[in-house]
């Protein structure tokens, strides 16, 4: 079948689905109308002002989901008190887009706020971070003579409870990006920092388990330098590679639901 004939076939199909899809059944005969006339910019037209009313609906949901977050939370800390409740930060370091560790994180933090931990989520995506260049000024000032990004996820580093690194294994090791932020978090070293676990969920295409053991002892080496914290657990999901690919491993999911469920 040609392409053309097959393409307008899907399209006169996903017509008929336009209720599945939100649209009331006026709006629907004036799009099917429009389309039989051949005019598809007022197809168009239409079609976006549908999407347009979709979205604002699913941001209504998103806010209602966040205020019952914070409901839940508050009754959990009255129910556990508040000495096991973290402030709980999470830094995901991939850059792809649909990444599996950002998936998994995500899931992770569903986890850690079903514990009632307050968490705050910091994706690297889009942030300028530049390489540390050595100065040590920051040993004296407390503060990087770079300007960019890294100051305000220092702030926040140094006044977390908990951490979590999230990073894909890139040579099997952590990403550079991670890396350079560790880096970058020297002003930290000589710095009253509260932070006193820190964990890392990592993920590669291969299942192995020596895997992410460098990545592991990478962190291991950042912890080690700040005495008052330690290494409190690493969660490795291996044999996933494609992008995306994490949305479809519910074991993984799952794990990394009780991985955040169990931080301290
Ligand atoms: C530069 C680079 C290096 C990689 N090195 C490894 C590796 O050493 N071992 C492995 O199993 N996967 C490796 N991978 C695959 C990623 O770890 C895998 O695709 C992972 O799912 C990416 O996670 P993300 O989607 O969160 O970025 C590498 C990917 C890239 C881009």
């Amino acid at each position: 079948m040609k392409t053309g004939r097959r393409n307008k076939i899907d399209t006169v199909k996903n017509l008929e689905n336009l209720s599945d899809m939100g649209c009331g059944d006026k709006q629907i005969c004036f799009m099917k109308k429009m389309y039989k006339e051949g005019d598809t910019d007022m197809l168009l037209r239409d079609l976006m002002k549908c999407r347009c009313h979709l979205m604002d609906e699913f941001h209504d949901s998103q806010k209602k989901v966040d205020n019952m977050d914070f409901l839940i939370r508050q009754i959990h800390k009255r129910n556990k008190g508040w000495e096991n409740m973290s402030k709980v930060l999470v830094i995901s370091t991939s850059l792809r887009a649909k990444s599996n560790s950002d998936i998994l994180t995500e899931k992770l933090i569903e986890g850690a706020k079903a514990s009632g931990h307050d968490v705050e989520y910091i994706g690297l995506k889009g942030k300028n971070i530049g390489f540390c260049i050595g100065c040590l000024a920051c040993q004296n000032t407390q503060k990087c003579v770079i300007k960019d990004d890294a100051a305000e996820i220092a702030e926040k580093v140094k006044n977390a409870d908990t951490l979590v690194f999230a990073t894909p294994i890139y040579y099997y090791e952590m990403s550079g990006q991670m890396k350079t932020l560790l880096d970058r978090l020297n002003p930290l070293y000589p710095s009253d920092y509260k932070f006193r676990n820190v964990y890392m969920l990592s993920v590669a295409a291969e299942d192995e388990e020596f895997v992410p053991k460098k990545a592991e002892s990478g962190l291991q080496g950042w912890v080690d330098c700040f005495e008052r914290a330690e290494f409190s657990g690493s969660l490795f999901c291996g044999g996933i590679g494609d992008m995306g690919e994490a949305s479809k491993k519910t074991e993984e999911l799952n794990e990394a639901f009780e991985f955040g469920k169990a931080l301290k």
